[in-house]
């Protein structure tokens, strides 16, 4: 049986969708439950933060995941990549109360630009490669607070569909780069189980195609 780790929240269904259309009968986890197999026993999902995905799948856990590309270019971890699933699409940016966002990000007079995000290491890059010092907050969600409530700026976090921008008044300075869910596999499992996942990532890869047409 593949085991498969897969990001909660925004990408779920959609995931689970997917794997339906790839031939695996799995429903998503019933009532409170993190994981679910399909009836046939060929595959087991299970529901995990999406920071935590790729860890699972570096360690063993899961043969598979699937994630948001963010996620892995912010925590770079040791596993495969090998598709572009097309699912969750949207874009990382720079944003910042409206009537701060049409000049390009300064630092006050204090110094750093102070920027609260999920993503440190991206907006380190991203600052850095500007050569803009920053103070990076560091929260776990619900980052558009941050301007409305004093604690920073300017915040680096997903868009979707715009509307908790909008909500909060914000609006976006620059993109920082753009985003879709990534089928991942574990490197060892890649080589031991090779016939057997390469076939699970060629059901996948087959039903996009499907979804597409
Ligand atoms: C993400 C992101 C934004 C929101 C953007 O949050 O951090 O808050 O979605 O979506 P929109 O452009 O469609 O409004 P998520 O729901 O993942 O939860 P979080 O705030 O806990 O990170």
């Amino acid at each position: 049986m593949i085991r498969c780790a897969l990001a909660k929240g925004r990408m779920a269904d959609g995931s689970l969708e997917l794997l339906r259309r790839a031939g695996y009968a799995v429903e998503a986890p019933a009532g409170r439950r993190l994981s679910a197999r399909d009836p046939e026993q060929r595959l087991e999902v299970f529901l995990a933060k999406s920071p935590d995905v790729p860890t699972y799948v570096s360690y063993g856990i899961a043969d598979v995941g699937i994630v948001g590309e963010d996620v892995l270019r912010e925590s770079s971890p040791d596993v495969l990549e090998l598709l572009d699933l097309g699912l969750g699409a949207c874009r990382l940016v720079l944003a910042a109360p409206r009537d701060r966002a049409a000049a390009p990000p300064r630092p006050s007079a204090e110094g750093a630009l102070r920027v609260a995000t999920k993503y440190p290491e991206i907006a380190r890059a991203y600052f850095a490669r500007r050569g803009v010092p920053v103070e990076i907050v560091r929260l776990s969600g619900s980052i558009e607070l941050a301007p409305e409530l004093g604690l920073a700026p300017y915040v680096l976090d997903i868009v979707e569909t715009g509307s908790t921008l909008e909500a909060h008044g914000l609006a976006v300075v620059d993109e920082v780069q753009r985003s879709t869910a990534r089928l991942i596999a574990n490197r060892a499992r890649w080589a031991l189980e090779h016939a057997a996942l390469r076939a699970f990532a060629r059901a996948l890869e087959g039903a996009l195609r499907v979804g597409i047409a």
